[in-house]
């Protein structure tokens, strides 16, 4: 188990010695060392047994740090940061020379985010350097929302967590860069596309959905549950898996039937917002729980909605 606390002073230290410390973000715990120091950003994937084709996202304390390590030329990503920083939004950008190609798995841009969480912003400011962080969970399972998960499966690997409590949006951050000069969206999160269309128009979606393993975070067997997990519409899953002893996460009503082990809700009052930030600790208790297989309801299509299904048919992905 590693140390857990709230110290800055101690993870600032830790990570200046190049270090892995876990630290709480908005949205969702991040495994991170100093990306400048190739040896620590070595010891993450390491850590996590991350292929290093998958890049790793870099976490500054604001626009003005980001701009020593990435270039901002499109105005539109300019305007995005200005208003989304700090919060659920990691843009794509030219890398500037200083970013260790380690983090970027050989590529010209970099993802870059500032986190909404006051401890990782203290922390950041202490620290004067950016530090990498993918979501602190082993590689393809379910990301850690609390600092219990992280111990649970990487509390062996790391030397400090920083706990900030529950993530308070619980989804991953959405990944929005340019390509072809129009605005793309490369991983739907935890900022909802509605909310990025309203600062700069009509953006693209350019999620890729096939097993093609150049962008991980994309793949589709991800965030997954070690249980079978089965999503779609609750009424069919139960009569299709009527012999299985079942943990059924639902949103809103909840079925009943005698296979039914536990019920977890996402949001009984049908809150997409409330169902992010339940979503992942329901997989992990479901998973944990005495249940053959995971049954999910998929969501309404908008909003936190899209990601939401967008992770749940990754991690039912077989
Ligand atoms: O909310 C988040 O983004 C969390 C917290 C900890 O900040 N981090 C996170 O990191 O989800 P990770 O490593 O689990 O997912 C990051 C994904 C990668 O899998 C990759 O698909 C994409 O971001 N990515 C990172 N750098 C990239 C780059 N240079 N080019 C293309 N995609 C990149
Ligand atoms: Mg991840």
């Amino acid at each position: 188990m590693a140390e857990t606390g709230k110290n800055t002073d101690l993870a600032a230290d830790l990570l200046l010695r190049g270090k892995l410390v876990a630290i709480p973000t908005e949205t969702v715990y991040g495994l991170a060392a100093n990306a400048l120091n190739e040896t620590a950003v070595l010891s993450i994937f390491e850590a996590k047994q991350r292929p290093f084709f998958d890049p790793l996202i870099i976490h500054v304390p604001d626009l003005e740090a980001a701009k020593k390590y990435a270039h901002f030329h499109d105005e539109r990503v300019l305007k995005l940061a200005q208003t989304f920083w700090p919060g659920p939004l990691t843009l794509l950008l030219p890398k500037k020379e200083i970013i260790p190609s380690l983090v970027t798995s050989g590529l010209q841009q970099v993802a870059v985010r500032v986190p909404d969480h006051p401890l990782t912003l203290e922390l950041l400011q202490k620290i004067n350097i950016p530090l990498a962080a993918p979501s602190a969970n082993p590689f393809g399972y379910v990301s850690p929302t609390e600092p219990a998960h992280v111990n649970k499966q990487l509390g062996d690997k790391i030397d400090y967590i920083l706990d900030g409590g529950i993530s308070a949006v619980g989804l991953e951050s959405t990944i929005v860069g340019i390509e072809d000069t129009v605005v793309c969206v490369f991983r739907l999160g935890g900022l909802a596309l509605e909310t990025i269309e309203k600062v700069v128009g009509k953006v693209e979606l350019r999620i890729n959905n096939s097993s093609d393993p150049k962008a991980p975070g994309q793949l589709k067997n991800h965030y997954a549950p070690k249980k079978p997990l089965f999503v779609g519409n609750t009424k069919e899953l139960l009569k299709e898996h009527s012999g299985k002893k079942v943990s059924l996460i639902c949103f809103g009503e909840e079925a009943t039937s005698k296979n039914i082990t536990d019920v977890f809700n996402l949001s009984k009052t049908k809150n997409l917002n409330e169902a992010a930030l339940n979503l992942f600790k329901y997989l992990r208790l479901a998973d944990d729980s005495g249940s053959e297989i995971v049954l999910c309801e998929l969501l309404p299509a908008q909003g936190l909605g899209l990601a939401i299904n967008d992770r749940l048919r990754r991690a039912a992905s077989k």
